[in-house]
């Protein structure tokens, strides 16, 4: 395929090199040579397959308008664009389905934490047999927020899946160059269930995203990577 991919940045460039080793052609593009979209025009993207985003959240979702007015299929792992905004990822779903393109989005596009996601879902019955929760999570000195999107998914997996109104305290930890480690922890009177991912390194999110693009390249739909990772 012929990928375009926006940001070159510590995850968008390991993305490009996972891409190359599946032997696809990968343009990139950076801040600079995309100031205002100007590498998303109809004419810029004519032989592209799909555009893959890792950049920011302040400039995704121009750059999700004009792909999709290109009529070209995305694949968007870049954060923080819907969750503080009601309604964003409808907007998007109604464009992508408008325009009749394909669109694959994701708030962790590795396949680990996914599976440790349903294995969380799985233990969230604990807290309805007189268990209490916690949820730790620690990262990198260099990471801006806190607790991390994944932390909060967990929370919110288990408590939509325990059926109680409780969310589970978050505790986060900024040290060294630890890349992503997340740990669930259910506590009775008679024993303790340890459930952690422990990342090794952020090829997981690339692989996830370049198999993404492999599965969206001439489909059309709006979709969750959580719904669509066992078909990979
Ligand atoms: N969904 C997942 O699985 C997953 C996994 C990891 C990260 N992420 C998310 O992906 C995003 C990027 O993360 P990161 O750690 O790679 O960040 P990063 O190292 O800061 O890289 C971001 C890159 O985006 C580029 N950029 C900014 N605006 C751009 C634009 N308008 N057009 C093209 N490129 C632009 C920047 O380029 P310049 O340096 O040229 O300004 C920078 O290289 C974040 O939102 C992060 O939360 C998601």
């Amino acid at each position: 395929m012929n990928l375009l991919l926006l940001g070159r940045g510590k995850t968008g460039s390991l993305v490009a090199e996972v891409a190359a080793k599946r032997m696809h052609t990968v343009r990139t593009a950076g801040s600079k040579e995309n100031a205002a979209c100007s590498a998303l025009t109809t004419e810029k993207l004519y032989d592209i397959d799909v555009v893959i985003d890792f950049t920011a959240a302040h400039f995704v979702v121009a750059h999700i308008e004009a792909c999709v007015r290109a009529g070209k299929n995305m694949v968007v792992g870049t954060t923080g664009w819907y969750g503080e905004k009601p309604g964003e990822l409808e907007r998007v779903r109604r464009l992508v389905e408008d325009h009749n393109t394909g669109f694959v989005f994701a708030a962790n596009f590795s396949v680990g934490v996914n599976l440790f996601l349903e294995v969380a879902r799985a233990a969230a019955a604990a807290l309805r047999h007189n268990y209490s929760g916690q949820i730790f999570e620690r990262h990198h000195v260099h990471k801006k927020d806190a607790p991390s999107g994944t932390a909060l998914t967990i929370q919110r997996v288990v408590r939509e899946a325990s059926g109680r109104n409780e969310s589970l305290e978050i505790t986060s930890f900024r040290e060294g160059e630890v890349v992503g480690l997340h740990e669930l922890v259910l506590e009775s009177a008679n024993d303790r269930i340890y459930l952690c991912h422990d990342a090794k390194s952020r090829r997981a999110f690339a692989e996830g995203a370049v198999l993404a693009a492999e599965w969206i390249a001439g489909k059309k739909g709006f979709y969750d990577f959580k719904d669509i990772w066992r078909e990979l």
